[in-house]
């Protein structure tokens, strides 16, 4: 056994090099075709078609309800405050939705995921696009936390409030060859102090959806979501100064949200908004060390103000 284990560490490693070495030339051709291609693509028409988005009574989720309904979708909006949906509501048919309803849910309860499945099918007959939008933020140190339990709604909401609404929807969804699009964080992949929690709910979303891409093939569509800050009640008054981002730019919810649906409707896998962000990617890619450390400076040469906050 210790026999074969030795051997396996010294042959796969330049097996698995040769490997690459061969799949990469033509995977990198098809790679840049599909980029040109890109350029020219092809957009789905959502005219006619069901959307489903959580979230939906403010923020991106209400902006992204506004782009499907001035391409003619028909919407179904899910969130917990009634009054501001029936706002988000109204004014999507006016810009062009033809049909419209509102579910009042709670996404981190999986009862009322289902029921929001079920009475979307039941009104429209099928499900063409499903936005997990819903989502809540949290910014404390972990040993700042008043009450650790109180941490796990924004998982609750994050993560499980999306992983009940695919689990119901995907019969449909397989069924119209739909897609679904996952509002992720750019905190899932670009850890920052502060933001443990939800930074951890957002990369469990990346990893649950990238498996599920695989266990879905192209039944169904999936494009994954990662935004910077955007300018929402999310990121709004305390928040800012709360996590000290003060300084950094935000994006208006309007632009994030035509960014997701046009790239919803191109197909893409991911979406980095705005691109930018992309960087921060790289450079924990390449020196994860130096970035790690000029945020922990960051961190403790100004400790008392996220410890007042928390
Ligand atoms: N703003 C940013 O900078 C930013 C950056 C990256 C990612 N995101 C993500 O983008 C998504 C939208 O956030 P936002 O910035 O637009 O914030 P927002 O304005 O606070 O919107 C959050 C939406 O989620 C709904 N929601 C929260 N908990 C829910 C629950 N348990 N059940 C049903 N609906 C619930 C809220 O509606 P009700 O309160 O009426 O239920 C609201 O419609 C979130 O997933 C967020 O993590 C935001
Ligand atoms: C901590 O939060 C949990 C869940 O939110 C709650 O049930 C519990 O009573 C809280 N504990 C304290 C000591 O406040």
């Amino acid at each position: 056994m210790d026999m074969t284990r030795k051997l396996m560490n010294i042959l796969l490693p330049p097996i698995a090099l040769i490997v690459l070495l061969l799949i990469l030339p033509p995977y990198l051709v098809l790679k840049f075709l599909g980029l040109i291609k890109g350029f020219t693509a092809y957009s789905e028409d959502v005219a006619g078609k069901v959307v489903l988005i959580t979230g939906a009574s403010s923020g991106i989720g209400e902006q992204i309800a506004y782009q499907y309904a001035r391409r003619g979708a028909r919407l179904a909006l899910v969130a917990r405050r009634e009054d501001r949906l029936r706002g988000v509501a109204s004014e999507a048919r006016k810009m062009g939705s033809p049909d419209v309803i509102m579910i009042r849910a709670d996404v981190s309860k999986v009862e009322d995921c289902k029921r929001f499945v079920d009475e979307a099918i039941r009104h429209f007959g099928q499900l063409d696009h499903l936005v997990n939008n819903a989502g809540i933020s949290c910014v404390c140190l972990l040993e700042e936390a008043p009450n650790i339990s109180d941490l796990n709604s924004v998982v609750d909401t994050n993560f499980w409030g999306s992983v009940y609404g695919t689990y119901f929807a995907v019969p449909y969804l397989r069924k119209s060859q739909g897609k679904i699009i996952v509002i992720s964080s750019a905190a899932g992949r670009f850890q920052s102090p502060g933001a443990s929690i939800y930074g951890a709910s957002k990369a469990a979303l990346i990893s649950l959806y990238e498996s599920l891409r695989i266990e879905f093939g192209s039944d169904i569509g999936i494009t994954i979501v990662t935004p910077g800050l955007v300018k929402s009640e999310m990121t709004s008054g305390e928040f800012r100064s709360k996590a000290k981002i003060e300084s950094i730019p935000v994006e208006s919810t309007e632009d994030c949200a035509k960014a997701i649906v046009d790239s919803a409707c191109r197909g893409d896998r991911y979406l980095v908004e705005p691109s930018w962000v992309g960087i921060l990617f790289l450079f924990k890619l390449l020196c994860p060390e130096v970035l790690e450390w000029c945020l922990h400076w960051l961190l403790s040469s100004a400790p008392r103000n996220l410890k007042k906050a928390a």
